[in-house]
């Protein structure tokens, strides 16, 4: 038997019983003619002490960090108790031991915090995943697995398998390929989601299935984003929207109780895609503040805010000229210093925010305006567009003019910051929303072509279909298609799917897809269609991210067990790698 007991078990009331722990070492040290070490496994640390007389065998064995061993002993009171872990009232008295494997020495600090880089870590992530803070997260992301799946079972879901080899299911990313041998010349895919797969069994009859299941996306990665990562995916039929955004705000409220003790109980905000990018400029709202954005002057929605009239026959040309001008009023920072102000200004001029500057407005504690625009707008003036800004004494307005949807990205991206600056994004407070009515296509500029928002499959707002035939109309066409978003994280996404021919065959031609074309790649789902396809919906969440999130953090990479580096590699098993000729032969690769 390698151990009586593990390494976070042992407590005051075992006093005096011999045990047999088995695991890593720590720590080592040395003090005179005794050796105090750290004995570690996934449920703990134990203090070991070995007296004098185990001290000459260690000088002949000695011990290092991360050598597997077993030892015996008794277990004994500690003088000098650690209240900062559960075994820290007790150590053992070691009466014998073995080492079970010796180890290199670790490339970084196993511990808490390393001092091992990024990359270094990946490489030895098997090191990396020994260290606490990984492991609390691997645990959590099985609770949340476990929290999930309960949630599902109880209400009747299916866990049913799909293909991972298949043909491109559109999810807005490119695919990943296969080679196949056995068909020379022609290749699978990888799902970037079982979507269609799913849409099926509900053909089949299954009414409610989902899957905890690998994705896969050929995409430009991010702090939130994987090449593989996991869904929550689920499907449910004889449903209308209502339905599933009461089903999943279950599933949500279920698992943040179950795995955080967070207890929700009013119903979760909804939010037209229109509303969000008015109000918050992206899709994606983080309603932990308000801070909303003023629409001072928009080419859409008939706003314009009458900017002249202020110092005598002057114009301000920047918001005169400009398409938008779009304003927050950020609480309490009217004392802003010159250098701070300057600061964002850089920010807002970084490459990736891309506007050309900022302008401010003071709204002092007495209710006076001072602003970076004074030349052009008196008090009057200043203060009207405080008014319009919603601002409050001691605020500071900061307001960006350009292009429509250049500045509304930036005032989005604006208001993040502000909000981190103020720390008014606690990772401890959860606010989840619904994001609805998305429009259901969207212009590629680079293609010069429409898209499917969502994907393909989403199903318009039954009194939108006739302008389907209206190429003019095509943007405000919406979808029945829904976002759940949690803290400024779309953390899933879904719709009420076509089930029709005939509609479905109206979507790929909006598309622009040819008859031949859409038969060929979803004739068998258009076919399935004929076959007594029931009314159907559902969504998907990102598994990573809601483990993250429930994490406190907003990269998924250690919520993931063994990810992929930023530029899509494992660079433990240095994959992707060339394969040699023989294989590209097999395959007919050049
Ligand atoms: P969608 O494409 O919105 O929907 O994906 C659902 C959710 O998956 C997460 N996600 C990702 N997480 C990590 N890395 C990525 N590369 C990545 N891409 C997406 C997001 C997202 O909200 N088939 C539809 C669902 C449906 O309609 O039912 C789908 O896949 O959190």
């Amino acid at each position: 038997m390698y151990r009586t007991h593990t390494c976070g078990e042992l407590r005051a009331q075992h006093t005096n019983t011999t045990v047999t722990l088995a695991g890593w070492v720590q720590t080592i040290r040395k003090f005179g003619s005794i050796t105090f070490t750290d004995l570690r496994d996934r449920y703990g640390i134990t203090q070991l002490l070995f007296n004098e007389a185990l001290n000459a065998r260690l000088d002949a064995q000695p011990l290092g960090r991360e050598y597997v061993i077993q030892v015996t002993g008794k277990v004994v009171e500690r003088s000098n108790k650690n209240a900062k872990i559960p075994t820290g009232d007790i150590e053992i008295e070691v009466t014998d031991f073995t080492i079970i494997n010796v180890a290199a020495t670790p490339p970084f600090t196993i511990e808490e915090e390393t001092d091992g880089g990024d990359e270094l870590r990946m490489k030895y992530r098997y090191l990396d995943l020994r260290r606490p803070t990984l492991r609390r997260n691997m645990e959590l992301r099985y609770k949340v697995n476990r929290s999930v799946r309960n949630y599902l079972d109880s209400q009747g879901f299916w866990d049913i398998e799909t293909p991972f080899l298949i043909r491109s299911t559109p999810e807005g990313a490119r695919d990943f390929v296969v080679p196949s041998r056995m068909n020379e010349g022609q290749y699978y895919a990888l799902p970037q989601s079982p979507q269609t797969f799913k849409q099926l069994l509900m053909v089949s009859g299954y009414d409610r299935y989902y899957q905890i299941v690998k994705c896969f996306r050929d995409e430009d990665l991010r702090a939130d984003r994987q090449p593989e990562f996991t869904q929550v995916d689920c499907e449910m039929s004889f449903v209308e929207q209502e339905d599933i955004l009461n089903t999943f705000e279950g599933l949500f409220k279920h698992v943040f109780y179950d795995v955080k003790g967070v207890s929700i109980t009013e119903a979760f905000p909804r939010m037209t895609w229109d509303d969000a990018m008015w109000h918050y400029g992206n899709d994606k709202p983080d309603i932990r503040f308000e801070m909303k954005i003023a629409n001072l002057k928009t080419p859409v929605g008939g706003t314009s805010f009458d900017f002249g009239g202020g110092k005598e026959g002057v114009v301000f040309p920047v918001f005169a000229n400009a398409e938008s001008v779009l304003a927050i009023s950020v609480p309490g920072c009217s004392e802003y210093t010159r250098k701070q102000v300057d600061e964002l200004t850089e920010w807002v001029k970084r490459p990736q925010i891309g506007m050309s500057g900022l302008v401010y407005i003071r709204i002092n504690a007495d209710g006076s305006c001072k602003s970076s625009v004074d030349k052009f707008f008196d008090e009057v003036k200043l203060k009207e567009i405080a008014t319009a800004c919603h601002a409050s004494p001691g605020d500071l307005i900061l307001l960006l003019a350009g292009a429509e949807t250049r500045t509304r990205k930036a005032m989005s991206e604006l208001r993040l910051e502000m909000g981190n600056r103020l720390g008014l994004r606690n990772p401890d407070v959860y606010k989840p929303l619904w994001v609805i009515d998305f429009p259901l296509l969207e212009h590629d500029e680079e293609a010069n072509r429409w898209v499917a928002r969502h994907h393909p499959f989403t199903s318009p707002k039954p009194e939108h279909i006739e302008w389907m035939n209206d190429l003019s109309k095509y943007a405000d066409i919406k979808a029945n298609a829904y976002d759940i978003v949690l803290n400024g994280t779309e953390i899933g996404g879904g719709s009420i799917r076509i089930f029709r021919r005939d509609l479905q065959e109206k979507m790929f031609a909006a598309l622009g897809m040819s008859k031949e074309e859409a038969q060929d790649k979803f004739g068998f789902l258009m076919g399935a269609f004929e076959y007594g396809a029931p009314p159907h919906g559902g969504i998907a969440f990102g598994f990573d991210r809601l483990c993250a999130l429930l994490g406190g953090q907003e990269s998924i990479r250690d919520y993931i067990a063994f990810p992929k580096n930023n530029s899509g590699r494992d660079v433990m098993l240095d994959a992707p790698s060339g394969i040699d000729d023989n294989q590209k032969k097999e395959l007919g690769l050049n």
